[in-house]
């Protein structure tokens, strides 16, 4: 099993281009399957989330392939609509492929997706929306059996809560139909807008996405496209984190600012100097941070989930304390227990974690929780005195394009051993 090895303590400087959104291209993936052609996705991150997505397509018959950061995807032949239980157990959000499939192959059959790191994953908001729309589904111990009668005729679906997968696996069913569909209290996150510019560009008719009502006017075939994927903000916000953190002057490329404005309006409040462009973002920092009031995160537009942990390791050594309110998962503060090894002074009550920053923080052996966990490790690491060890990092390798190799671009010392 391989570890990341920290000798922490440099500042960060240089420039660093970052790499097509992995929550974006994922259901784009799932996406190619409503053409019966070539599609191709530039900028498409070289991920292992997105290997398990290629590898979902290629086991429902399509053909993949992956060249630099250009993937090819030939649909032209599906010849399966199910998805064995292995490759539903490598991806949590692998329940995107269910629209899909279903849209393409009139029925669908996927093991339910487990738990994972991040607590309970239910599925119920996507089941409820598709039997609205006339899909048959019957849930068995072991597996969801979906399929659909006779041609989608579209709805009004109400989100009970603004789910990004529920949203995008509607978008995916219904974008190939018969009907308009409107989906209210949608996801506005911006890979919801993505896909939709995406689906668009196949010839769909989808508008309203980023807003509170979504628009499909079902059409009936699509067709070909080159598309290139929004930038990664999730990544960019990671990284500004570690140069927050960790002191410098760090430019990130290929960068959507307002993607992130609540972490640039957290890093600033915390003392650093963040200078926007239109594509790309230039954080200075003395790494003296300073507390920031709570943090409490929500859905888009608010401050993004994913992005609460690494925040909360660069905050881990400042003049004060800052308190994290998590409300999108329940299993999101794994990552703390691993902190605090690391000397950070972190008291916890069920979705409420109060930071008090600290004069430095230790390395040590510590565990990659989750994706994002880990990542905060990376950058807990990068900000403490002496060597860390991270294992498990396969969790980190999900969602960043070698973690190791951008930081060590940036001046850091750290490798992959
Ligand atoms: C997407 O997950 C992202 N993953 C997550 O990023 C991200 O944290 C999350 O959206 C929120 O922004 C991908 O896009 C691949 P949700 P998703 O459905 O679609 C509950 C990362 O680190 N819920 O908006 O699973 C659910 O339990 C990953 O890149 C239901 O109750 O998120 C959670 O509490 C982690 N029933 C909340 O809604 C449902 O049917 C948000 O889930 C669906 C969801």
């Amino acid at each position: 099993m391989k570890n990341i090895e920290i000798i922490g303590g440099k500042r960060l400087s240089g420039k660093l281009r970052i790499h097509g959104a992995k929550n974006s291209v994922l259901p784009i993936i799932a996406g190619a399957m409503l053409n019966s052609g070539k599609t191709v996705i530039k900028d498409c991150p070289n991920l292992s989330d997105v290997h398990s997505a290629f590898n979902i397509l290629r086991n429902l018959g399509c053909k993949v392939a992956l060249a630099g950061n250009v993937a090819e995807i030939d649909a032209e032949d599906v010849t399966c609509s199910s998805i064995p239980d292995d490759l539903m157990k490598e991806m949590r959000s692998s329940v995107m492929f269910l629209g899909a499939i279903i849209s393409r192959c009139g029925n669908a059959c996927i093991s339910c997706p487990g738990g994972c790191d991040l607590g309970p994953r239910p599925i119920d908001l996507h089941i409820k929306a598709f039997r609205e729309l006339g899909v048959e589904i019957e849930e068995t111990e072991k597996y969801i059996y979906c399929k659909k009668n006779s041609e989608l005729f579209g709805g009004n679906i109400c989100l009970d809560f603004p789910s990004v997968g529920a949203t995008e696996n509607i978008m995916l069913l219904t974008a190939k139909s018969d009907g308009v569909t409107i989906i209210d209290n949608p996801a506005k996150e911006p890979e919801i807008v993505d896909l939709q510019n995406f689906l668009n560009s196949m010839g769909a008719d989808i508008s309203g996405a980023g807003t509170d009502k979504i628009t499909i006017r079902g059409v009936r075939t699509l067709r070909d496209t080159i598309y290139t994927v929004i930038p990664d903000r999730i990544a960019a916000s990671t990284y500004l984190c570690a140069a927050a953190g960790c002191g410098g002057e760090v430019t990130l490329l290929n960068v959507v600012p307002q993607h992130i404005d609540k972490v640039i309006w957290v890093l600033r409040n915390a003392g650093c100097y963040i200078f926007e462009s239109e594509n790309a973002v230039k954080i200075i920092s003395d790494g003296k941070l300073k507390a920031v009031s709570g943090i409490e995160t929500h859905p888009h537009p608010g401050f993004p989930t994913d992005v609460q942990a690494p925040v909360m390791a660069a905050l881990s050594m400042t003049q004060g304390t800052t308190i994290f309110i998590e409300n999108l998962f329940k299993g999101r503060f794994r990552h703390v227990a691993e902190l605090q090894k690391m000397g950070a002074d972190i008291t916890r009550f069920n979705q409420v974690a109060a930071v008090r920053g600290v004069e430095r923080l230790s390395g040590a052996e510590v565990v990659a929780t989750d994706l994002r966990g880990g990542a905060a490790l990376v950058i807990a690491g990068l900000m403490a005195e002496g060597k860390t060890i991270i294992s498990d990092i396969l969790h980190i390798d999900r969602g960043y394009e070698h973690i190791e190799k951008d930081l060590a671009l940036l001046g850091a010392n750290i490798r992959r051993v």
